[in-house]
């Protein structure tokens, strides 16, 4: 089934830059910047990537962050990211990156999109992999903060997709951020919001209904709303869920006990991504086995994943039609099995 999976065009939607970095690239920019890291190597930051919840992961990564503050450094870890995943079968990458994280450190907007899209434009051209980028607001910050990060991007627009919502979900309703979402969709922007993950059912009716969002991230919690289940199904409202993170954040206490495959099963526009591979133990394509095995997956069943993620998707209308007549071809012909 791996090579199966890896033949199929994918593409990753739910994925924070920030959190595809390394430990060993990690500490190579704690060299290049005189940066001590609280951990003595490679192996000693690995074993701190134990996480109880969200704020447990939360504060490793932001303060992981910070070893990065020049346009290169951007570029290096969206190079990085782009390779490996190429690499599985990732055709199209919608990146997320979180502005506020590096602006509260002196780093301008433009530095950090700077490095990110000259990645995906070189990407692009190598690799042919398609992209989308994705600043986030952080939602444990105020409605003020965000509404100036939202006027950062707004001299990148051509660079930026959509605005995006993460962070501490609990607490934090989507409704806080009313204002800057409809600035960012009168700016002509997509809207996506985190919701769902910690946080209850409602927080994700209250992303549709207030923020206006084509997607949601995560939306695991659906599940306590059986009208809202109907809603996401009847309204194709795509989920990007992250199965490793979720078992990483104690979000589900197994990757059995997952709902991606019943939520699969009940015609919802499910999809499969990373969160933050370099934590959680995955790029996409481990995302992908992990639950291929948890669940005895069919080739239907991951084609259908795949598909869902081409649909979901900011591409247009002829890009989708490309990747999808591509599945359509795979699963008449399917790689021959690997030898074990
Ligand atoms: N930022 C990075 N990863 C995140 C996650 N899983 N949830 C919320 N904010 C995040
Ligand atoms: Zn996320």
């Amino acid at each position: 089934m791996e090579a199966f999976i890896r033949s199929l065009p994918k593409a990753e939607l739910h994925v924070h830059i920030e959190g595809t970095l390394e430990p060993e690239m990690a500490f190579e920019l704690a060299r290049k910047h005189r940066i001590s890291l609280p951990h003595a190597n490679v192996e000693q930051l690995r074993r701190a990537y134990r996480f109880s919840d969200l704020q447990s992961f939360l504060d490793i990564y932001y303060a992981m962050a910070d070893v990065l503050r020049d346009e290169e450094d951007f570029y290096a870890l969206t190079r990085a990211y782009l390779r490996r995943v190429h690499a599985q079968g990732v055709v199209h990458a919608e990146i997320f990156f979180d502005p506020q994280t590096h602006s509260a450190r002196g780093i301008p907007f433009g530095t950090v999109v700077g490095g990110i899209h000259r990645a995906l434009v070189d990407a692009q051209r190598e690799l042919k992999l398609t992209h989308r980028l994705i600043p986030c607001f952080e939602r444990h910050l105020s409605s003020d903060s965000a509404m100036r990060t939202l006027e950062q991007a707004l001299p990148y627009l051509d660079a930026v997709a959509a605005v995006g919502l993460d962070s501490s979900e609990r607490g934090h309703p989507p409704g806080k951020f009313a204002a800057v979402f409809e600035r960012a969709r009168a700016e002509g922007l997509l809207a996506v919001a985190h919701a769902g993950e910690e946080g209850p059912a409602a927080y994700i009716r209250e992303a549709l209904d207030r923020l206006h969002v084509c997607r949601i991230d995560h939306g695991v919690r659906c599940e306590e709303d059986p009208e809202l289940v109907a809603r996401l199904a009847r309204e194709r409202i795509p989920l990007t869920m992250c199965p490793l993170s979720n078992v990483q954040l104690k979000v589900f206490d197994r990757i059995e006990s997952h709902n991606i495959k019943r939520l699969l099963d009940a015609g919802l526009c499910v999809t499969v991504n990373s969160d933050d591979p370099a934590y959680f133990g995955g790029y996409l394509l481990e995302n992908y086995l992990a639950i291929q095995r948890a669940f005895a997956l069919s080739r239907q069943d991951l084609a259908r994943l795949a598909r869902n993620s081409l649909e979901a998707s900011f591409l247009d209308a002829a890009g989708k039609r490309r990747w999808s007549s591509a599945i359509d071809r795979l699963l008449a012909d399917p790689p021959a099995q690997q030898p074990r």
